[in-house]
This record gives C-alpha cells, sequence and structure tokens, in this order.
C-alpha cells in the first residue's frame, strides 16, 4: 500500500542544541563519560570538540573508562569503578563475609533476561538491590562523579534542565531492557521525568560510526580512523560507503549497517540495515577460559581453592588471564608471519610454543593445593599441561579452538549477517569498522580479515575504547546526523479494514474479525512496517473516517508488533502503546454523506519519540501522545 509521506523540515536543525552535552557508555566491563559544552564550535564552524577523561581513581593506566564494577555494604555502595575492584581485592575473604559485602561486577547484563548465563558477576545481587537498581546505583555514582569534574575543570554547575544525557545501549537488547536502561538512568537522577527529552538513547555502535564519520572528517589521514593493518591510504569514510561497525566489548557483539551520506558537516548515516548483536564479548572469553582451566585442573581441586583463596591471588590470576588474552594471536597468524619469514619449522617448534601458547603462571596457593603430584600429572601437552616454573600453558591451538573461537566465531558469523541483510537490501558493505576494547584483540582482528570478502577495507578507530561515548556526545549534540533509521518494529493504528473473503476465512477459525456490513472491526492499520527506512522527523500520514453515525469522537490506539504481516490488532505479539481520542463536533454527521467525514492521522517519527497526532481540518482540533521509540 503506498501512503502519503510528507518530510517536514527537522525540529532540531532551527532548535538551540543544548548547553551541555553528557555521554555515558555504560559497558559490561567498562563505562566512561565525555561532554561537549555548546558554543565553543558549532558543528559546521569548525573541528568539533569533544572532551573525554581518562584519570579516574585508583586505574592502573590511564584509560577513556573506568571499570564497571560496585561494591556494596549490604545494601549501601560503599566503591563504584577501578575504586571498588581495588577494595575488594584488598579484602581478606573472613572480612568480606563478616562485613557482609558484595562486589559486583558485569552486572550491566543482568538488564537483559538470560544474557548473564555465561558470564560472572563474581557475586549475586545484594538482597534488596534489584538488577534496575544496581545499575541505578552505578549511574548515580557516575553522575555525581561528572558533576564534580565539571565543577571543578570548566567551572559548569550542572543543573538538570540544562544538560542533556545521551546514553547508549547494546543493539542486540530487547525493549524490555531498553526499557530497564531508561528506568535506571531516571531512578539516577539522569532525567527528572521517565520520558524526559533530557534524555538521548542510541545504539552503541551507531554512536561509533557517528563518532568515526564526525571526528575523522577534521583529523589528519590516520590519525582518527587507520586500517587494522597499520594502513591510513583510504582510511577514511566517505560519501557513498556503506560501512559496518562492529562494536566488539565486554558482554556482546553489536552490529550496525550505515550508508554514509554528504561530506563535512553535512555528513549524514543512513542505516543500510537492522542492527544485530551476540552475547559474544570478552567477558564470555574469560568464562570460557575458567571452565577449560577448571576442567584441566580438576573441578573439585579448583573449586576448593578459589572459595577460599587469598584474594590477591585470585585477582593476580585474572589480571594475567586478561594480558594472555590481549596477547593472544593465535595459531594461524603466527604461522603466517613464520612461513613469509621463510623458517617455519624452526619457529614452529620452539618460538612458536613460547609466542603463542597462552601461560598463567599458577598462584602459590593454587600450586601447594594441586600438590607436586598432581602439578605434573595435569592435562598433556596437547590439552594444557604445567611446566616447570608452575605456569599453566595452554597450547595456541586448543586456546584458539577452546576459548576464543567459540566467541569470536559469533562475531564473525553476526559480521556476515548483517552484510548479508544489507546486501538483500541492495546496500554493499565496503568497509568494516571495529570498536569497543575486544577490538583491539589481535585474533579477533585476524579472524574477522580472513572472513570478510576481498575489497571490504577493514578499519579502526585510534582508540576503539572513547569512539563509543564520543560518538554518543556528538549525536546528542545533532541528533539528525543519524538521518534515516529502519524501523525495528512495524508500528499502526486499531482501524476498520474493509471486509475481505480472507478476513471471512480467518474469523471462521479464531473467532475474529467481527464484520459489520462492509468493513471488519478489529483490523490493523500499519502506518510503518519492520525494517522501513524511516527518515529523522519524517511524518507519514493517513485519512480515517468513522464508522457509526452515532459517534462522538474517534478513538486512535497505537500498536506496536514485531510481525510484519500482521492485520489484526488481537494477533499473537501485537501490543497496545497508546491512545488518543479525538471529538467530533456535534453536528458532524449531517454534514456528510454516510460516515464520510475525514480525520487524519500523522505519526511523527523522532529520534527517541514517535508523536501520533490525530486532527480534525475543519475544527482545527488535534489530539497528540508521544511514546518511546524503541532505537
Ligand atoms: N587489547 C585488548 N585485547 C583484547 N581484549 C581487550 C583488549 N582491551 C580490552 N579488551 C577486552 O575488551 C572488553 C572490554 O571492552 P569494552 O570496554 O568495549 O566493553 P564494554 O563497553 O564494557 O562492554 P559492552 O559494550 O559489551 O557492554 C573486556 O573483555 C576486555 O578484556
Ligand atoms: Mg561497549
Amino acid at each position: 500500500m503506498s501512503l502519503p509521506v510528507a518530510t517536514s523540515p527537522s525540529a532540531a536543525a532551527g532548535a538551540a542544541p543544548p548547553s551541555l552535552v553528557v555521554g555515558i557508555d555504560f559497558g559490561t566491563h567498562a563505562s566512561g563519560f565525555a561532554f561537549r559544552k555548546h558554543g565553543s564550535a558549532a558543528a559546521g564552524a569548525g573541528p568539533v570538540r569533544v572532551s573525554t577523561h581518562d584519570r579516574w581513581p585508583d586505574q592502573p593506566t590511564p584509560d577513556a573508562k573506568t571499570r564497571t564494577a560496585l561494591l556494596y555494604q549490604g545494601t549501601r555502595v560503599v566503591a563504584w569503578g577501578w575504586t571498588a575492584w581495588k577494595r575488594w581485592s584488598e579484602l581478606p575473604a573472613s572480612e568480606r563475609q563478616r562485613q557482609s559485602y558484595s562486589y559486583l561486577e558485569n552486572f550491566k547484563l543482568l538488564l537483559e533476561d538470560g544474557a548473564e548465563a555465561d558470564v560472572d558477576t563474581v557475586c549475586p545481587l545484594p538482597a534488596g538491590v534489584t538488577r534496575v537498581q544496581a545499575v541505578a546505583d552505578y549511574l548515580a555514582e557516575m553522575r555525581a562523579y561528572i558533576r564534580e569534574h565539571l565543577r571543578r575543570t570548566t567551572g559548569v554547575a550542572m543543573s538538570s534542565d540544562e544538560v542533556l544525557w545521551c546514553l547508549t545501549l547494546p543493539a542486540i537488547w530487547s525493549n524490555a531492557a531498553k526499557a530497564r536502561m531508561r528506568d535506571a538512568a531516571h531512578s539516577a537522577g539522569l532525567t527528572v521525568r521517565l520520558d524526559s527529552r533530557s534524555l538521548l538513547l542510541t545504539l552503541e555502535p551507531e554512536a561509533a560510526a557517528v563518532s568515526a564519520v564526525m571526528t575523522a572528517e577534521a583529523a589528519p589521514p590516520g590519525a582518527a580512523l587507520r586500517g587494522v593493518d597499520g594502513s591510513t591510504a583510504g582510511a577514511q569514510l566517505r560519501s557513498g560507503d556503506v560501512v559496518l561497525v562492529l562494536d566488539c566489548g565486554g558482554g556482546t557483539a553489536d552490529a550496525t549497517l550505515h550508508h554514509v551520506r554528504g561530506s563535512g558537516s553535512a555528513t549524514r548515516l543512513e542505516e543500510a540495515a537492522i542492527g544485530k548483536g551476540a552475547l559474544a564479548g570478552g567477558a564470555h572469553v574469560d568464562a570460557a577460559a575458567w571452565r577449560y582451566v577448571r576442567e584441566l585442573l580438576g573441578p573439585s581441586q579448583w573449586d576448593s581453592w578459589s572459595a577460599t583463596a587469598d584474594p590477591k591471588q585470585m585477582t593476580g590470576l585474572k589480571t594475567k588471564l586478561e594480558l594472555a588474552k590481549r596477547a593472544f594471536r593465535g595459531v594461524q597468524a603466527a604461522d603466517a608471519d613464520r612461513v613469509a619469514a621463510g623458517s617455519f619449522r624452526r619457529l614452529i617448534t620452539t618460538a612458536g610454543a613460547q609466542r603463542n601458547d597462552v601461560r598463567l603462571p599458577l598462584p602459590q596457593g593454587l600450586v601447594d593445593r594441586l600438590g607436586a603430584h598432581t602439578l605434573r600429572a595435569v592435562g598433556s601437552a596437547a590439552r594444557g599441561s604445567i611446566n616447570a616454573q608452575n605456569e599453566l600453558v595452554l597450547p595456541a591451538a586448543v586456546a584458539g579452538e577452546q576459548i576464543f573461537d567459540p566467541v569470536v566465531s559469533k562475531v564473525v558469523d553476526l559480521a556476515a549477517e548483517v552484510i548479508n541483510d544489507g546486501r538483500r537490501l541492495g546496500n554493499n558493505c565496503n568497509k568494516v569498522l571495529l570498536a569497543g576494547g575486544f577490538a583491539r584483540s589481535p585474533y579477533l582482528q585476524s579472524r574477522v580479515r580472513n572472513a570478510l570478502p576481498a575489497g571490504i577495507q577493514l578499519l579502526i578507530q585510534s582508540d576503539p575504547g572513547a569512539a563509543v561515548v564520543t560518538g554518543a556526545v556528538l549525536f546528542g549534540g545533532l541528533p539528525s546526523v543519524v538521518s534515516a533509521r529502519r524501523s525495528r518494529l512495524g508500528y499502526g493504528v486499531h482501524s476498520a479494514l474493509p471486509w475481505s473473503a480472507g478476513d471471512a476465512a480467518h474469523a471462521a477459525k479464531y473467532g475474529f474479525p467481527q464484520q459489520y456490513g462492509a468493513w471488519a472491526l478489529g483490523g490493523y492499520f500499519s502506518f510503518v512496517e519492520p525494517g522501513d527506512l524511516v527518515g529523522y522527523d519524517q511524518v507519514v500520514k493517513h485519512p480515517f473516517v468513522p464508522i457509526y453515525r452515532t459517534q462522538t469522537s474517534v478513538p486512535f490506539e497505537l500498536y506496536v508488533t514485531p510481525n510484519g504481516s500482521a492485520r489484526y490488532v488481537r494477533d499473537p505479539d501485537m501490543r497496545r502503546l497508546a491512545e488518543v481520542e479525538l471529538p467530533l463536533p456535534p453536528n458532524w454527521a449531517a454534514q456528510v454523506v454516510g460516515t464520510d467525514y475525514i480525520v487524519e492521522a500523522e505519526m511523527r517519527y523522532g529520534a527517541t519519540e514517535i508523536t501520533m497526532v490525530a486532527s480534525d481540518h475543519r475544527t482545527k482540533d488535534a489530539v497528540a501522545i508521544g511514546v518511546a521509540w524503541a532505537v
């Protein structure tokens, strides 16, 4: 069906941008913020400057993000970020229990049902603290920290009515998880009202794309973007490019595909396929590694050691795994280097073992628990064993297959799926941009590289960890930079539809719709179907007529559905979002033949909201309602 579609000028284009935009990247592993004060450099009047922050309390090395960790005593937060990690690591086991401390990591994943199944939150949520409350507690600490930082460094006093907060979300999340995030942001004081316009939500990879197009323009070649092989030639995003952004984080890998349109300050991103995600982050590699080590050393030995281990030894071991994970290059990449160097045989047998195998020095407590005899009997050369220096040595092939590949293969499959979705829509990907901390993994980079069809350039940002939060701020200042999105869901209204033979067959089988003269009651009239490309601030209009001459008003009920062929409001998966009622003038029926009195419903797709407006052009009456649009 073709619908009259009118595109009105962007509301944001004329509106003054907020005086302060603060972006928060709340990550599974690490979280950061960035901000931009408006006034210094307006978009189009020179390079856009976003301030990031990389010196956090108790952080070992400067980084755009601090740890996503909370330390509770009972239900009270006593530390957050790296400080929480440090205090927890230093607390003796006896004190942890006696003082009822709970330390939480990876708790972002609790927001999505089932997402946390595979990863370690270290402690369960303290009794009386819900998942939304834990996220709210973390965001509240972050908010207080940002407020103090801004006061100290820029003299800005943050008042809630002048700040626009922009929070990023994984593409994989369900609407329910996104709503929980909004609730948490509200409880943390980021918004005054739950549906407040002072909070924008955007997808994590989309934010990385925004930062890539808006910062690479202003930077010298290679400074903001480069090939993963270090090349700088063509390392830019230009008009006409179709770029897949692969944000590889701690808990999720998220992919979005964008068509780049225009250049300079007029650059816009148009969504070229619906974004998708997978539960395939660095934390899943950690979990797979611990599972493998536990099996190899013996589950009962491992469990009894870890239950009573000296906290310092346990965190020391985790830090060693983190370093090994970052250095891991896999067998193939290393061998290929060596073949090129012409010394394949020698390196495979000697340096190959040293450079690529995963080595974990075992803590003394674990060594003592296992005892000399068990230590030497553990595993095998093929599965992994313990050497004379009491290091657990996992052959590179085993580490690749058992620990990395189950996760990295999901990332590779995700990229292929979204690239193929784009191809089906005529959008052929020619560049892939890596973002997120796990994207720094040389092993992940080489597997993605090898899986990509020839001709697709693989790019990475100079600071992939800061890309998402920088993009969040840029998006907040100029939401129309994402000029069109693919609607995740279908939106429409409850309406009578012309009765058809199909309706009769459906009614005979399921008991609905109901026939009323020439009409089928209980129909669903679609304004936008799942997957449709919807422009920023696009307006979709349609005329309707009342069906009963006795009607005194026309109710418009807004429905949402994931089903592209939905026809009735009683279809499964159909959800009623809102209702507005347009009053009809008392004498309306006398003015027309039958019920031919036309009223109009329009839907406006803003950056975060859908507004449904019902209007009567004769009386100039109009009623409107806004609902959050699932990004
Ligand atoms: N150089 C590196 N090599 C490999 N992995 C790395 C490297 N640096 C960081 N990581 C891993 O990246 C993950 C963190 O990435 P990032 O900060 O992007 O995640 P996040 O934003 O917290 O998570 P998410 O976006 O999934 O919620 C961690 O698992 C960390 O171990
Ligand atoms: Mg992230």
